[in-house]
């Protein structure tokens, strides 16, 4: 059965109510096994075995949280087992909104292929992009 890791960091819970709706819409493709992986503390051989990856963060400085930067650190040495598997990205933030180009440049930079534009909220999403959110997850799982 594919499998897709919904890997994020969530300090105040907004990322996570994120990656919760993700992982909702990558449930409603059959078949399809979801693994929610919460930062720090990944075990990267499980992580990377995964077929598809949607990934989450909070917006840091205009950039992604340190947790998730150190995500990539760790995954580059399982660069060639990862190149061409699908990906999403997904972030939240306070109003400056460029934590999901940061994410993409990362995914890129380990060979992934994106599924679908990243999607960004402002704090926790809303109950009117809930589903907007879940298409994020459920395009990912239906191209696996
Ligand atoms: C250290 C720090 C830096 C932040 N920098 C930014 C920023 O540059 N731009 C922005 O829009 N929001 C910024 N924020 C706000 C967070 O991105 C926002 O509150 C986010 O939704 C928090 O996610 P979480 O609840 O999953 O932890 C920052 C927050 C913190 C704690």
């Amino acid at each position: 059965m594919p499998t897709i890791a919904v890997v994020y960091y969530s300090q105040t819970g907004n990322t996570e109510k994120m990656a919760q709706l993700v992982a909702e819409g990558c449930g409603q493709v059959p078949g399809v096994e979801v693994k929610m992986v919460s930062l720090p503390g990944a075990d990267m051989d499980s992580v990377t075995g995964a077929d598809g990856f949607a990934i989450g963060s909070p917006d840091y400085f205009s950039y992604c949280a340190g947790h998730v930067k150190t995500f990539f650190d760790d995954a580059l040495p399982y660069r060639h087992a990862l190149a061409g598997k699908p990906y999403v990205v997904f972030g939240t933030h306070g109003g400056g909104a460029r934590v999901v180009e940061s994410l993409e440049r990362l995914s890129r930079g380990l060979g992934l292929k994106q599924a679908c534009p990243g999607m960004m909220c402002m704090g926790a999403p809303a109950d009117a992009e809930a589903d907007h959110v879940r298409a994020l997850g459920r395009t990912l799982a239906e191209g696996l």
